[in-house]
């Protein structure tokens, strides 16, 4: 059978909304042939094995099951990808967006000849609901960011909610950022102008179960986003991070040094000493919840990871003064070289720490579906020998 329609559905921890989301879908999607795909990153709550149990029995259902990945933006476009209806919807998978305007999306984009459909809670009609008012101000200001530079002027750029043609999205696919968390802004951002679009109001519900996953990070990740759509073809955006922590760094050790020179009265070779040691592990800790938040250390290997990092950028500093000493003494003026050297070492310590500290890692992943699986054994074995 070809489907007319499919949803796709980013999960992470959503077991208790699968059951009731996908009697919505029932009830939403009378006679329209439709295929719904779950896209989980390995859910420590069994939210993938859950819906592998129901696809036994429902055709139409299927889970992609992502193993050592992490992100909202990348599991939409895996999931864009794997369908095999020409259109897609695009929607939160915790019963916050209101199926019953599918079937309306979907004529237009068909009738219409459309792009892209957008879920809006910003035209009359739609509403942002009972949404807490601090993250109405946030959802306002990111859209006021998102707009520098767009070809569209949209209502609500941060929704998760829409419709898109896939044989228009295959066209832009190999453009996107996929990064974090606003994967529609990214598609809007990547496709340019030619991309038509109409919006479709809905009412935003509240969350029933489960828990929303947007946090701090969430809000670093949309920099990160409007970085990448801006400067991505020059550089990589987690160097980018890394390079501002290490800047950072240089402004907190200044501070830090003239107190101690000048409050404490410590000595310049001491107090150098010590405010780099400091500084090291700053930089340490921030890279590791922040540019790599998705391979943070913990525990022991979080002692390891700071004695391989202190290693490479010891080596990395030793590098520095050898390439700025050498191109000084070529008569490149001393600033020139000094940015050289410091250039070098960046580049340095980042490529090897991405190969040491913070190399990915597969053990930890394993360990927690293999306590999952004993756990669900455990479970319906004594059904099985009674
Ligand atoms: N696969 C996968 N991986 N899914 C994820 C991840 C992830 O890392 N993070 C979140 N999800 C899933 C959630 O399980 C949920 O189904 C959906 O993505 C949205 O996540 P929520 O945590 O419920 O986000 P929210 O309700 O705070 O915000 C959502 O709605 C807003 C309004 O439309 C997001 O879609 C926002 O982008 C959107 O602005
Ligand atoms: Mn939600």
């Amino acid at each position: 059978m070809a489907y007319d329609l499919a949803i796709v559905l980013p999960t992470y921890n959503e077991s208790k909304n699968i059951v009731p989301m996908l009697d919505r879908l029932e009830r939403a999607l009378g006679g329209i042939r439709y295929e719904v795909l779950f896209v989980d990153d390995d859910s420590p709550d069994g939210t993938a094995d859950l819906v592998r149990s129901i696809a036994r029995d429902r055709g139409h259902v299927r889970v992609v099951h992502r193993i050592g990945r992490r992100g909202l933006a990348s599991a939409c476009i895996e999931g864009i990808l794997a369908a095999s209806a020409p259109f897609v919807a695009v929607m939160d998978a915790d019963m916050q967006h209101d199926e019953s305007i599918l079937p309306q999306m979907l004529a237009r984009i068909r009738e219409e000849n459309l792009d892209l459909v957008i879920g809006s809670r910003n035209i009359a009609g739609g509403s942002m609901g009972e949404f807490a008012p601090w993250r109405v101000k946030l959802s306002q200001w990111g859209r006021r960011l998102s707009l520098m530079g767009a070809a569209h002027e949209l209502s609500d750029p941060m929704s998760g909610y829409f419709m898109v043609r896939v044989s228009s999205f295959e066209r832009f696919a190999h453009r996107l950022s996929a990064l974090g968390f606003k994967i529609l802004l990214d598609i809007v951002l990547s496709a340019g102008p030619e991309l038509r679009i109409a919006e479709v109001p809905y009412r935003f519900r509240l969350r029933e179960h489960g828990e929303s996953k947007l946090d701090m990070m969430v809000g670093l990740e949309y920099l990160e986003l409007l970085i990448d759509k801006h400067l991505g073809n020059l550089v990589n955006v987690r160097f980018v991070l890394f390079g501002m922590v290490g800047a950072l760094g240089v402004g907190v050790h200044l501070l830090i040094l003239r107190g101690l020179l000048h409050l404490a009265g410590v000595g310049f070779a001491k107090g150098q000493t010590a405010t780099t040691f400091l500084v090291m592990v700053l930089n340490f800790v921030l890279n590791n919840t922040v540019t790599y938040r998705d391979r943070r250390l913990r525990g022991w290997r979080f002692v390891r990871g700071l004695v391989t990092f202190c290693l490479a950028c010891g080596l990395g500093v030793a590098a520095n003064v050898a390439v700025a000493n050498e191109a000084f003494d070529r008569g490149v003026p001393w600033w020139l070289a000094a940015f050289m050297g410091l250039l070098f070492s960046a580049v340095w310590n980042y490529g090897v720490t991405s190969m040491t500290t913070w190399r990915q890692e597969r053990r930890s992943s394993e360990q927690r579906a293999q306590r999952r699986i004993a756990a669900a054994t455990a479970q319906t074995a004594p059904a099985k020998t009674a």
